[in-house]
């Protein structure tokens, strides 16, 4: 099927005409689907080279049918609400530019993968939080409160630089086949959350964090299948992430 029709540019953005054809979930059924039941349905789009899958979305929503379920907040990659499979990956939808995707075929958009539908491409994010909650993703601390700010060298900030990123969206959770097959694993994000407090100098919560790490839940189901570094879209090195607790837990050493 052709999905697109270049028209002449706008100004010096080309204008198109966009299918996506977007897995959708009806939990009370529709007159055509059983309650539960996914299918496929495209829709035709007129948008701009530059715009995002996120625009595209909205013009489904506003213009073409209003029961299109989906999350957004922030619109600018911050907030981490918006993780999607795009064309089969896992991508916020508002970073993801019609162009970068081939335009000229049908953009599929699924829910990610590995947590139950709600509807369309919401899905219910308690799991991935419960493991979250798991880790105990705060500063965990002994003694008096301090009267002052507690001070850390550049470099002792520098080892947990690359965790502090996360905005917790599940786009690598959510793709690690680890996660999908094996309902009791933590999954990278949970990893990547107590990696920020492990390598924290102000911290001194680290081994009973490594202790639930270590746990059959923990960072030794992960198969080192970069899934989830591949799909950060902060560009967080989660596997190394996840390799560096592994050599705390086997080295004794933060
Ligand atoms: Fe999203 Fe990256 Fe955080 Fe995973 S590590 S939740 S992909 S920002
Ligand atoms: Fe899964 Fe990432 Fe490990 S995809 S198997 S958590 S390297
Ligand atoms: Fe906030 Fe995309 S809507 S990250």
């Amino acid at each position: 099927m052709t999905a697109v029709a270049e028209s002449p540019a706008v100004g010096e953005v080309t204008a198109l005409t966009v299918t996506l054809k977007i897995l959708r979930t009806n939990p009370e059924g529709t007159a055509d689907h059983a309650a539960g039941e996914s299918y496929w349905e495209e829709f035709q789009v007129e948008a701009h080279a530059t715009d995002r899958v996120l625009d595209a979305l909205h013009k489904v929503k506003w213009d073409q049918d209003g029961s299109l379920s989906f999350r957004r907040s922030c619109a600018h990659g911050v907030c981490g609400s918006d993780a999607m499979r795009i064309n089969g990956r896992n991508r916020l939808a508002c970073k993801t530019l019609l162009k970068d995707l081939n335009p000229a075929r049908p953009i599929t958009v699924e829910p990610i993968k590995g947590l139950p539908v709600e509807k369309d491409l919401i899905v219910d994010m308690e799991p991935f939080f419960a493991s979250y909650r798991e880790i105990m993703p705060f500063l965990m601390t002994t003694g008096a409160a301090p009267t002052r700010e507690r001070l850390q060298s550049p470099e002792d900030r520098a080892r947990f630089d690359d965790t502090t990123k996360c905005i917790m969206c599940a786009a690598c959770t959510s793709s690690c086949p680890v996660f999908w097959t094996d309902g009791q694993y933590f999954g990278p994000q949970a990893i990547v959350g107590a990696h920020r407090f492990i390598f924290d100098s102000r911290d001194e919560g680290q081994w009973d964090r490594l202790e639930i790490l270590n746990d059959k839940a923990g960072v030794w189901k992960c198969r080192t299948a970069f899934n989830c570094t591949e799909a950060c879209p902060r560009g967080i090195e989660v596997t190394k992430a996840i390799s560096e607790v592994k050599r705390a837990l086997t080295s004794g050493e933060v």
